[in-house]
């Protein structure tokens, strides 16, 4: 099947150093169709070009998050959920562009900044329903396996093109609550009995949550594509 790999971008400082990485770990992958969404009000030739020097089958799209609604119940835990635009802007670029019974695939939600094992993808190809799989360095653990925690990471899960483009109401929202927009989004498509366990019965971490330190800039080099 094709790897739908969705990944939210935006820009600062290390976004093409990210999207270098992420872009050279999908070159190794065969069959992987990428969708890359700019949270931004126009496409940019940063990423524009990234994505045509990777060679990879790909669809760029931008979706620019609204800015910060308060929320009136004011809840000291919540925080604004990342992606969430641009994953709605990618799921339903896939409902618009792709058949039911016709397109086969697995739509994987991939973080720019997260590391990944290119054995995950013989993983994802495996998936029936909804796949399942440890996330390394996660929710203040070395790692989150679905098999004990009742949470799952975005990188921890990839679902079959068909249950996406047959349940157009499962998108994503602000508000499901911080932690438990994977589950709640995964409830549309599964139970939790139902879950396939890959990666060696969830005892391989092929993926981790790793976040890049925000560089210090002080002083701008003209003239320099960086
Ligand atoms: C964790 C999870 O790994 C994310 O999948 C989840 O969306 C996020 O929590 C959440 O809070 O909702 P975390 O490392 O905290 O991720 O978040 P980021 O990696 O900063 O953002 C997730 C994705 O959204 C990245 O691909 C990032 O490029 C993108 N993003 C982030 C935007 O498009 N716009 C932003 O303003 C921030
Ligand atoms: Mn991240």
């Amino acid at each position: 099947p094709i790897i739908y790999a969705v990944t939210p971008t935006y820009w600062r400082y290390v976004q093409k150093a990210e999207l270098t990485r992420i872009s050279q770990t999908l070159q190794l992958v065969p069959n992987v169709h990428w969708i890359v969404i700019e949270d931004s009000e126009e496409k940019t030739d940063l990423v524009r070009n990234l994505i045509l020097e990777s060679k990879l089958i790909a669809t760029h799209l931008n979706a620019k998050t609204p800015p910060f609604e308060q929320i009136k119940d004011k809840d000291p835990r919540w925080k604004r959920h990342r992606g969430v635009e641009q994953r709605n802007m990618a799921l339903a670029w896939l409902r618009e562009n792709l058949q039911l019974n016709k397109d086969k695939g697995v739509v994987y939600f991939m973080d720019d900044d997260n590391t990944y094992n290119i054995k995950l993808f013989t993983e994802i190809g495996k998936v029936k329903k909804v796949g399942v799989w440890p996330v390394g360095l996660v929710g203040g653990l070395n790692a989150e396996t679905p098999i004990l925690d009742s949470t799952t990471d975005m990188a921890g899960f990839a679902i079959n093109l068909d249950l996406i483009l047959a349940k157009h109401e499962a998108v994503f929202s602000y508000a499901m609550e911080k932690g438990l927009q994977e589950s709640e989004f995964l409830s549309y498509f599964t139970t939790k009995e139902e879950l396939e366990p890959l990666a060696d019965n969830c005892t391989k971490v092929y993926v981790w949550h790793t976040r890049t330190e925000k560089p210090v800039v002080n002083g701008i080099v003209q003239g320099l594509e960086v």
